[in-house]
């Protein structure tokens, strides 16, 4: 497996191979959803790179960037096992030459919202360094995970705005066993608070499957939620919303013409997880 480590290597990877590229980009600590989106890659390009870099502009919380985790080496392995991959780890000044600073965007109101209002310049972070590979790598396709859905949209959104020559593709979002959405954060929660994460899904799961109706009342079955998940033992919702898919605003009630999404931000002990579940 080949592992690209500076700009250059990078240049001379991409000016010899011909085909479709592939690109992946990660923060590691790989996990199967990350696995899931390098396997699409594999079997849709002929060649697959896998961006390995936690970016600093895009984390708001100080401790969240020092505390996230790192486990290279095992990245490698795993990304080893997958087959024909490319790696590039970069370092700061690729991707950063003129400074650690986000450029501008304009989300509309796709950033507006759970995120977008959040983690203040989480997005700008995150567009800057997805953008920069584009420049970089010049993927034919790159994969995204539904988990992030904002993310997804939003990134979407910038492609089309900003005319770049690469075509998002999504990916579904992949679960523990017990139902929690998996995440390179998972790593930080204990034990016990590893039990607890498992019941956003749950009580997300049950109330769709039980409760759902179009004549709910979006503001009673809201309440309903938070109060069941800040229940669960280290569990306390930041957000939860019922929004349209396309334009990721709340919704007034659930006869709603766009499909809708159940998306949730809570805090487990100091880890934020996130999730969202379509209703309709
Ligand atoms: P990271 O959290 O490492 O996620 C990398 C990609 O994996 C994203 O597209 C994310 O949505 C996807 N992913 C994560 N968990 C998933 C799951 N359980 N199921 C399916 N897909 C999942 O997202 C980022 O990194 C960064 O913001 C990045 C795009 C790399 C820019 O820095």
């Amino acid at each position: 497996m080949t592992v690209l480590r500076s700009l250059l290597e990078l240049k001379t990877w991409r000016a010899q191979v011909s085909g479709e590229v592939g690109f992946v980009p990660t923060m590691g600590a790989l996990h199967s959803g990350h696995v899931n989106l390098i396997m699409q890659s594999i079997q849709h390009c002929q060649h697959t790179l896998v961006s390995i870099y936690i970016n600093p502009t895009q984390f708001n919380n100080p401790e969240d960037f020092e505390k996230y985790p790192s486990t290279f080496q095992e990245d490698l392995e795993l990304l080893k096992s997958l087959g024909d991959v490319i790696v590039y780890s970069p370092n700061e000044k690729d991707i950063y030459p003129n400074g650690i600073l986000s450029r501008s965007f304009n989300f509309g109101v796709l950033g507006v919202f759970m995120e977008g209002s959040g983690r203040p310049g989480h997005f700008e972070g995150m567009a800057t360094v997805v953008t920069r590979f584009f420049e970089l790598i010049e993927p034919h396709y790159a994969f995204f995970g539904e988990k992030d859905f904002q993310q997804l949209a939003i990134i979407k959104h910038v492609v089309a705005q900003e005319n770049w020559p690469v075509k998002i593709i999504p990916c579904v979002t992949v679960r523990e066993k017990d139902g929690l959405a998996m995440s390179s954060r998972n790593k930080r929660l204990s034990l016990g608070q590893r039990n607890s994460a498992k019941e956003i899904y749950r009580i997300l799961q049950q109330w769709i499957s039980t409760s759902l109706t179009l004549q709910a009342d979006v503001s009673l079955a809201k309440q309903e939620l938070i109060d069941s998940i800040n229940a669960i033992d280290f569990l306390t919702v930041e957000y939860l919303e019922f929004c349209c898919e396309k334009t990721l605003t709340p919704i007034g009630n659930f006869k709603h013409q766009a499909p809708i999404r159940v998306f949730t931000a809570v805090m487990c002990g100091k880890v934020r997880l996130i999730d969202n579940l379509p209703l309709f």
